[in-house]
């Protein structure tokens, strides 16, 4: 099974978390300290603490308490704390809609690329010089296998249903949801899910050189896909549900890596 190393040699975090709406605090994280990072971009907030034993960062991307909507996120300032504190591989949670009617609610999906229908948000690091990252895989495999080997446990012990391994996500510029022709757009452009955080993000991250993975929890069908009215209020029943197999998968994670840890570190 692929692990993820979370923990450098001098025993600083090497994983974050980035959560958003309905995971704006990491449950269960130990010894927790919350910092203001200072930014060249601005100020972000983090937590420091452990899970599982494994140090870890959390970062609230909608800030704390959460007061910024999607278009107004500091995505600069966020990802350049975690990349000062050398952070190396981020796991950004996020909660969607579905464009593909077969995705049902409360499911988990790991998007492997995405298709960014953003606009007018602070998009690069690189203002000032030309510069041109590869970005055809938006997601970082290897951390993608390190989730994907965590789900394989937790579905052999049958604790896990509804996960699906790829998706296409689309980020949108809210704060608006979509009309149903954009999502019936959407879909025809080949989009699984639909949300309002992974970009510029995603984007960020790469040109920090910091591996970046998603987990997506479905809590509403897309605009037209159903006869109902999306009211992100009224959904909180499917999103713990959801969230709860996220913090499942992370937990998976942070067990895995340290069991990697003890083997390398532990006695022989
Ligand atoms: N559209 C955009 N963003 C979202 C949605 C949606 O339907 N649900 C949760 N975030």
């Amino acid at each position: 099974m692929s692990t993820v190393t979370a923990v450098s040699p001098d025993g600083a975090a090497q994983l974050a978390i980035i959560g958003g709406t309905g995971f704006g605090e990491l449950a269960g994280l130990v010894d927790m300290q919350a910092e203001i990072v200072v930014t060249p971009w601005g100020d972000a907030y983090i937590e420091r603490g452990t899970l599982a034993g494994v140090p870890l960062l959390f970062l609230p991307r909608h800030g704390h308490p959460p007061r910024y909507p999607p278009h107004m996120i500091n995505y600069r300032a966020n990802i350049a704390a975690l990349a000062q504190l050398g952070i190396e591989r981020i796991l950004a949670i996020t909660a969607v809609g579905s464009v593909d009617p077969r995705l049902p609610p409360a499911a988990v999906v790991m998007p492997d690329q995405l298709i960014d229908y953003t606009w007018g948000r602070a998009q690069t690091f690189h203002d000032a010089e030309i510069q041109h990252i590869d970005f055809t895989y938006p997601y970082t495999e290897s951390l993608r296998q390190a989730l994907l080997g965590a789900v394989a446990g937790l579905r052999a012990r049958g604790e896990l249903l509804s996960f699906y391994p790829r998706g296409v996500y689309g980020c949108t510029q809210g704060p608006r949801l979509e009309t149903a022709a954009e999502i019936a757009r959407m879909a025809r452009d080949g989009c699984s899910i639909v949300g309002m955080t992974a970009m510029p993000e995603a984007g960020l991250a790469r040109e920090k050189g910091l591996a970046y993975a998603g987990l997506s929890v479905v809590v509403n069908a897309g605009a037209g896909i159903n006869d109902q009215a999306v009211d992100l209020a009224a959904i909180s029943a499917v999103m713990a549900r959801g969230m709860a197999s996220v913090r499942q998968i992370l937990m998976a994670l942070m067990l895995a890596s340290a069991a990697q840890e003890g083997s390398v570190t532990g006695p022989a």
